[in-house]
């Protein structure tokens, strides 16, 4: 009996999508049953936040880049629309996956949904509650109109069954940017960066990276971080390296570091580097949503500055905290009196989602 090879697109567009299409395609590329497409948006287009990930983690090359470079979010979604559309007609996909929670995932899955395309999302059902977020409109949006669900965490699912999601469509799976974190975990060197400017990697020191506009978009905020940071560098250097976005609005309040300070503002880097930091950082102080799944892993105290996040299971089980800007200095002391928070790796996190994702694919769900 000859099976018929069925088409899924695989859609990527910024950063923390990459970590989770890389395992996705190095299963899928590893049967014959389905055939996947990848589709780069191109919502990230610098060397250092795209094609340097797609280098290390080895993802194949995309079979289109829509080339939508950065916008309004309205405009931005409009441009992805408009020219996945084109792709899809094209293609004419029996599934379209979309992973994550940024303006591609929402604006791929309106387009193909409204094609009669069966649509999936990685990382359903994760909430913050905060609808200033933009990713939270496209975590609500995207799930409302998708037809499978794949999760990472019981909340998740849970959030999903509230909002009226059969179970028999949803799929705990565990984390996907685990299985490229586990991957590459033994690759990971600061080789790379023993040549930069900074010093004092071998032994304490805080990696950084904030890019939310609850926190970079607000001068005073942005500000009151900034010091808060240079604080810290008189203890242990500080690395930062630091998102465009960032870069941008540190330069608009005309902020400065002083010389001879440890403060590290240094350019986005890759995949491999920024593991290799993380997994031998005293403390990591971020707004990220992935960083905050990382060091539950690595198990490396993450101080997270937000008010809320849409990973509750990496402050209920991992070493998660919540903090606001007045805490970092007294968080960090307890960290290096060794009452840094302790946990669990969550259920699942184990670096084998992507073999489950493409198992159900292939054996559970009707598309
Ligand atoms: C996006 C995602 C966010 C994710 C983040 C990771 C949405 C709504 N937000 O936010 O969830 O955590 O990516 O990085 O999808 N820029 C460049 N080069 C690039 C990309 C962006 O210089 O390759 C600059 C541009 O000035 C742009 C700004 O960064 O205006 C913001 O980029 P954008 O993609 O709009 O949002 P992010 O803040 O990156």
């Amino acid at each position: 009996m000859s099976m018929e090879v069925r088409k899924i697109i695989l859609v990527a567009g910024a950063r923390p999508n990459f970590m989770k299409i890389a395992p996705l395609m190095h299963a899928i590329e590893n049967q014959k049953t389905i055939e996947p497409i990848l589709i780069h948006t191109g919502q990230h287009y610098d060397e250092q936040m795209s094609e340097l990930f797609f280098k290390q983690l080895e993802i194949p090359e995309p079979h289109v880049n829509l080339e939508v470079g950065s916008a309004s979010h309205a405009v931005q979604t409009a441009r992805i629309m408009e020219r996945f559309e084109k792709v899809c007609l094209e293609i004419g996909p029996a599934m379209v996956m979309v992973v994550g929670d940024v303006n591609s995932t929402i604006a791929c899955t309106l387009v193909a949904s409204k094609l009669g395309i069966v649509t999936a999302h990685y990382e359903a059902g994760l909430r913050s509650g905060d609808r200033s977020m933009p990713e939270e409109i496209n975590r609500i949006v995207t799930d409302s109109i998708c037809d499978y669900f794949f999760t990472t965490s019981k909340d998740a699912n849970e959030n999903l069954i509230k909002e009226g999601k059969q179970t028999d469509n949803i799929f705990l799976v565990g984390n996907l940017m685990i299985d490229t974190l586990m991957r590459l975990l033994q690759k990971a060197t600061i080789e790379g960066l023993r040549n930069s400017e900074i010093e004092g990697l071998d032994d304490k020191y805080a990696l950084v990276t904030l890019h939310r506009p609850s926190n970079v978009d607000h001068s005073e905020m942005l500000l009151s971080i900034m010091k808060a940071l240079q604080k810290l560098a008189h203890h242990m250097p500080v690395i930062f390296p630091v998102h465009p976005r960032t870069r941008l609005r540190i330069s608009d309040i005309g902020y400065r570091i002083s010389e001879k300070q440890q403060l590290y503002l240094i350019d986005p880097i890759g995949y491999l580097e920024f593991l290799s930091l993380q997994k031998n950082a005293t403390v990591v102080i971020t707004d990220s949503g992935g960083i905050q799944e990382e060091t539950t892993v690595l198990g490396i105290p993450c101080l997270t500055m937000r008010e809320n996040t849409e990973r509750p299971i990496t402050v209920w089980e991992g070493t998660n905290k919540l903090v606001g800007v007045n805490d970092i200095e007294y968080e960090v002391e307890e960290i290096l009196k060794g009452n840094g928070k302790k946990g669990k790796v969550p259920d699942l996190w184990d670096g084998k989602a992507a073999e489950r994702i493409v198992s159900i694919l292939i054996e559970r769900i009707r598309w």
